[in-house]
């Protein structure tokens, strides 16, 4: 009887283990994504003054792929950081900041930027 239970229990044991270890990687796995996919978004960004900015403000709300889909002209990244002050609640940058952000964005994510990409995506349309 009690060589019975001594069995058993190893065997819980084992079981229990193996099930700590499945937990272990399903938890690191969920801690680590979101570090793994907003290091993504930053890396794929040109490097160029303003990056570091625009990274920080703009991935405050959404991912920066949000940003990476679009290819505006100066003005239209004007319009959108109003915009994005008015109607989606960024804080206003001051003016140095907002400079150097719509320098950065309207020179990587402008219209010509983008053209190679969205044409190899089939994007028949771009801005
Ligand atoms: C305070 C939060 C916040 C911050 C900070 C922010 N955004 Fe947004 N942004 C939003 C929200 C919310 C939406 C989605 C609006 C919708 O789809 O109705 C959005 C949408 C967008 C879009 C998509 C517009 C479209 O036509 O679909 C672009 C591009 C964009 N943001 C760029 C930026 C840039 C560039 C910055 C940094 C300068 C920035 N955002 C910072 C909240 C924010």
């Amino acid at each position: 009887m009690l060589l019975r239970y001594q069995v058993s229990d190893h065997c819980y044991m084992k079981v229990l283990n193996k099930l700590c270890k499945y937990l272990k990687l399903v938890c690191i796995t969920a801690f680590l994504l979101p570090y793994t996919v907003v290091a993504d978004d930053f890396t794929e960004m040109p490097v160029d003054a303003g990056r570091l900015e625009v990274f920080v403000e703009c991935s405050r709300c959404h991912s920066m792929q949000i940003v990476n889909q679009q290819g505006l002209t100066r003005s239209a990244w004007e319009k959108l950081m109003v915009w994005m002050v008015e109607e989606q609640s960024m804080i206003a940058m001051d003016d140095d900041k907002e400079k150097l952000v719509v320098d950065y964005l309207s020179k990587h994510y402008s219209p010509e930027a983008r053209k190679e990409e969205f044409q190899a995506r089939g994007r028949l349309r771009y801005p």
